[in-house]
């Protein structure tokens, strides 16, 4: 099975429980397009859009544009078919991969993505994406950079076990590629982003839920139980067990060149 099909299939199992979930996701979503000016017509794209949460949520604020939700998981994708409201029209819903996607060269207006471009490689992905905008056309994304689940990582450290946190970009090699665009501009935002669980279970069961336990590297995850549950609450910066995103906020503006 390749990496791909891997997350493909974790997504795909996380699908039916997702939403239950992703209050955190919900919120960083909500974020990503708290402030922008978005185009309130055209086309919009959201890629990796899961259960189709953020879509629901732009289709009241751009009422003409012709949405398009595009996610590697076709179970996340019949999850957001099935829970879109049957009074406002339906988008287009397309199984695809961000590294390849599969649309035309400047034919969407917008691009939306939350959480979906660090299970991919982001300078593919950052391409394709400028690939597609349309000359002045623009693009929110948010997506994990280094320092992510810093609980995890230093429980497994104080564990002595290699952590089986992915690896996410560092924030100067991302800024150093926003750099090398030539076609659009970018503008990069660091935040952390964070929620609070009582119980270890419900940290664990959260990452569950929204299928981000796919480690991309071999790292055992089978632990002695209560000193893990130690570590973590010790690594944890809340009350409770705490889950600790680093979130890259970023606005890609394609460079109108005609
Ligand atoms: C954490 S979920 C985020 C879903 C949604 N954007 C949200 O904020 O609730 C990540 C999503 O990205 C999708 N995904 C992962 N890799 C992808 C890829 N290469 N291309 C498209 N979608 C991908 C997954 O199937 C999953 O639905």
């Amino acid at each position: 099975m390749t990496q791909k099909h891997r997350i493909q299939a974790r997504f795909g199992q996380a699908a039916a429980q997702y939403d239950y979930h992703a209050r955190l996701q919900q919120r960083i979503a909500q974020t990503l397009v708290a402030r922008a000016g978005l185009s309130e017509s055209g086309a919009l794209l959201d890629i990796g859009c899961g259960t189709g949460w953020l879509l629901k949520h732009l289709a009241g604020r751009a009422p003409d544009a012709r949405l398009i939700g595009l996610d590697l998981s076709k179970e996340m994708l019949a999850t957001a078919r099935h829970g879109w409201p049957c009074d406002a029209p339906s988008p287009l819903w397309l199984q695809g991969d961000a590294e390849a996607l599969p649309l035309k060269a400047a034919s969407v207006d917008t691009v939306v993505s939350s959480l979906a471009l660090q299970w991919c490689e982001i300078s593919r992905a950052l391409d394709e994406i400028i690939r597609v905008l349309k000359p002045g056309g623009k693009a929110l994304i948010a997506t994990l950079v280094e320092g992510t689940l810093p609980e995890l990582t230093r429980a497994y450290q104080t564990l002595d076990r290699p952590s089986p946190v992915n690896a996410f970009p560092d924030v100067d090699a991302l800024s150093a590629l926003l750099d090398t665009m030539s076609a659009a501009e970018a503008t990069c935002a660091i935040r952390w982003e964070r929620e609070d669980h009582p119980e270890l279970s419900g940290a664990l069961a959260h990452l569950r839920g929204i299928g981000a336990n796919t480690p991309l590297n071999d790292a055992p995850t089978r632990l002695p139980a209560r000193r893990f549950a130690h570590a973590f609450k010790a690594a944890s910066r809340g009350p409770g067990f705490s889950i600790s995103y680093r979130v890259a906020y970023l606005t890609l503006h394609r460079l109108d060149r005609s």
